[in-house]
């Protein structure tokens, strides 16, 4: 029977994916024809979903975007046999865009059936717990370290170091807690994972389950995915059904299970300690460190507290060795990250390299440039408290260190396009506004700074006593990063230095173009 592909992940279903597979399972019944369709999860080509393939002899087949009124058309012109159309866009596998990426973490991502176990398998799943189950704890938290895997939820953190301090905690219980808060701007990683490959973070947090003791695990995944939460919550039901999960996992005397929980709606949820304190049931507050989740984490156990894309990392390194992993990169940055390309955009969507690789050929050779058409003028990477950087620091490498040194920082790999329309000014007072909504209210500098932010930047914006307003700025956001108790505060005054120090201009306008 020909299988036939459409996307059940959020962007394809957004832009119209269930009323193809609706119109294109209804045809294939009135013509009788002998054809399956699989809702696949997203490769990530966003400006092509919702891109439909087909499977033939050569490989699969691609057509996008594809609207309900193109299938006639498509079914006339052969489509189960892979035939010629307008939205033909040849082997899938071969579109440059995806055949220059390197996919590990996301490798099974848009091509398995997320809920199928057996397409996973197929697809090298379960391999990298097979591998685990047959080492000492100790030996696996090594081969995580050796990988040079560090957290992908902001900090870079490595993965092995944090999991060395859970193993070697002493208690009666442990936990595994996955962070798919997910709330920086332009980022949708986990969630294309949640909905594309959810046994892959399962095998995962099993994995960092065995290496450091802990037989429970929890998935707080952010309010605002309901089709992400869904799958999640069904792929966690039949990896139960299928032995997957529950006691005697693969035969092994091994017990480990996972609880879905949906978060707060609140972006400081994501910061660790307030996720956890919101899992407990209380409102989403900053938790003072030390002590550090990992000795005391949730409800006051050692805890192991990792982002989705860092767990779903995990089964590849089991599975292929540490060597393989680390391969991949540049300086203390190893293996691949998934740099997500959003904003002003023309060719928005999920890139996996290598680190290393230039914003420039993110933007202008994966990216396209801007949606627009218009000159690049900003791209911010690092979701909201990221920097803002100019068009001429494009010869920069996606690299934990080599951001840091513009005064950057890398974030969960989110990059958001701006063209010259852009007004840093103002995207500067979105920064402080973003910091009070957002803030916890725990501390001075974040709670009240971020007010006094918006009304120094209104005064700017307004051509009011700039010069004066800019050194009160400057000394604002002095007092944020060395005074408030988590990254939020601390780091808000990082997009709104580079805006003043790569966008000066946007802050000295003659008033009657301000006022405007
Ligand atoms: C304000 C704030 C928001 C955060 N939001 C997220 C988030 O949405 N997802 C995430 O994985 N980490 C987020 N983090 C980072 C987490 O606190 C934590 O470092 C991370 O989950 C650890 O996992 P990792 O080591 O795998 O990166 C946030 C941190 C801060 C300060
Ligand atoms: S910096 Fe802001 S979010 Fe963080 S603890 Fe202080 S008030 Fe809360």
């Amino acid at each position: 029977m020909t299988r036939l592909f459409v996307p059940i992940d959020s962007t394809a279903l957004s832009l119209d994916a269930e009323e193809v597979a609706e119109a294109l399972a209804l045809a294939l019944k009135r013509q009788g024809a002998k054809a399956e369709i699989v809702r696949n999860g997203s490769r990530g080509l966003f400006w092509l979903e919702p891109l439909i393939e087909v499977e033939t002899p050569a490989g699969r087949v691609g057509y996008g975007p594809v609207t309900p009124d193109d299938v006639p058309g498509l079914l006339a012109a052969g489509l189960l046999e892979g035939g010629e159309h307008k939205l033909r866009l040849g082997l899938v596998e071969e579109i440059p865009w995806l055949k220059r990426q390197q996919r590990l973490t996301f490798a099974r991502c848009g091509i398995i059936d997320p809920l199928s176990l057996e397409d996973y398998e197929a697809h090298g799943g379960y391999r990298g717990l097979a591998k685990a189950l047959t080492l000492e704890p100790a030996a696996i938290v090594d081969t995580v370290t050796a990988s040079g895997l560090r957290g992908r939820g902001g900090a870079g953190f490595p993965t092995g170091i944090k999991w060395k301090t859970v193993l070697g905690a002493q208690a009666d219980q442990k936990y595994i807690v996955c962070n798919a808060d997910e709330g920086d701007s332009g980022t949708f990683a986990d969630r294309m994972l949640l909905e594309g490959d959810p046994y892959g973070l399962i095998e995962g947090m099993t994995i960092a389950g065995l290496a450091v003791g802990a037989t429970r695990g929890f998935v707080y995944i952010r309010s605002e995915y309901p089709h992400a939460f869904r799958t999640f919550k069904r792929a966690v039901a039949n990896a139960r059904d299928e032995g997957r999960l529950g006691t005697k996992i693969l035969g092994s005397d091994f017990s480990f299970d996972i609880e879905v929980r949906l978060g707060a709606g609140a972006y400081i949820c994501g910061e660790e300690t307030s996720l956890l304190e919101s899992l407990e049931g209380k409102r989403g507050v900053i938790r003072f460190k030390p002590p550090l989740p990992a000795l005391q984490g949730l409800f006051g156990k050692p805890t192991v507290v990792n982002n989705l894309v860092t767990l779903s990392t995990v089964p590849f390194i089991l599975a292929e060795g540490a060597e393989a992993y680390r391969d991949f990169g540049m300086g203390r940055s190893r293996g691949t990250l998934p740099v997500q390309l959003a904003g002003n955009v023309k060719r928005g969507g999920l890139v996996e390299l290598a680190f290393g690789v230039t914003l420039d050929t993110l933007i202008n050779d994966f990216g396209g440039g801007t949606a627009s058409g218009r000159p690049l003028r900003a791209v911010q990477i690092g979701g909201p408290l990221g920097a803002y950087f100019p068009a001429s620091l494009l010869d920069l490498p996606m690299d934990y260190e080599a951001l840091a040194a513009k005064r950057g920082m890398l974030g969960h790999g989110g990059m958001v396009l701006f063209d010259d329309g852009v007004d840093l000014a103002r995207q500067a007072r979105f920064a402080m506004e973003f910091c009070a909504v957002e803030s916890c209210g725990k501390c001075t500098p974040c709670r009240i700074g971020s007010t006094r932010g918006v009304e120094i930047m209104d005064r700017i914006i307004a051509g009011r006593d700039v010069e004066a307003q800019t050194a009160l700025l400057r000394d604002l956001c002095e007092v944020m990063t060395d005074g408030s108790l988590c990254a939020l505060g601390g780091l808000t005054p990082l997009p709104v230095l580079s805006a003043l120090e790569h966008f000066p201009e946007d802050f000295k306008r003659p008033v009657a173009a301000a006022a405007e």
